[in-house]
């Protein structure tokens, strides 16, 4: 066999195993998607979900992360929000709606009432088999949210949201910075190494 085939077989071999580790984990302790981990990883490390946080959950469906949130959460309130149907969670309110729309924002706004302690967002745009173009339109997601969590977090709330290190990285990054004073970006070990999928960590707005 040529060397870079056995180079390219031993990568898709690499990448197989990590799915497989964290998908085997995730089975055995009910969780619904292997993006649980990822969650449980950046809460250690960031530590912002605690028993009585107020929680929105974007792209939350099928809702690996509605349950890590869920277990922590006991006294505040979580929503959950997805353009995709979510099998119900007990304690967690859904809302099916694309958060684009002024519409479910405003449904957003109003079940938190001034309230919202966090933002996690786990959202992907559909791929396209162009991972460039999959990359710019899942962070104009993640950019949009940024400017939308302005307007409802507590000043000293915190957002964390998944971007991919593309073209625009760096434009999406100053957009947080101009509007938070703290930005961190964490890579979990969970998150396939090959992918430049990363996640944003922002706490208290400038205006505070
Ligand atoms: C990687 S999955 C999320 C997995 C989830 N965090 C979990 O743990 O089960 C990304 C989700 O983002 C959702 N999504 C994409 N665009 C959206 C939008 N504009 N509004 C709401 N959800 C969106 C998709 O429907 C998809 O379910």
């Amino acid at each position: 066999m040529k060397k870079s085939k056995r180079i390219k077989k031993s990568n898709s071999w690499k990448i197989k195993q990590h799915r497989d580790q964290f998908f085997k984990r995730s089975k055995t302790l009910g969780y619904r998607s292997r993006a649980s981990f990822k969650l449980i990883e950046l809460n250690k490390k960031y530590q912002f979900i605690k028993s009585n946080t107020n929680l929105l959950d974007v792209g939350s469906s099928p809702g690996g992360w509605a349950q890590v949130a869920a277990k922590i959460i006991k006294t505040g309130k979580i929503m959950s929000v997805d353009i995709k149907d979510m099998e119900p969670l007990k304690n967690i309110k859904f809302l099916k709606g694309n958060i684009m729309e002024e519409d479910t924002k405003y449904v957003i706004k109003r079940y938190f009432d001034n309230n919202l302690d966090v933002i996690v967002s786990d959202m992907a745009a559909d791929t396209t088999g162009n991972k460039s173009l999959d990359s710019i339109r899942t962070n104009q997601l993640c950019a949009n949210l940024i400017n939308f969590s302005k307007d409802i977090l507590k000043p000293k709330g915190v957002l964390v949201s998944k971007l991919f290190m593309g073209e625009d990285f760096i434009e999406v990054k100053n957009m947080a910075k101009s509007l938070y004073k703290k930005v961190n970006f964490f890579k979990p070990e969970s998150s396939r190494k090959e992918s430049k999928e990363t996640y944003l960590h922002c706490e208290i707005l400038k205006t505070l």
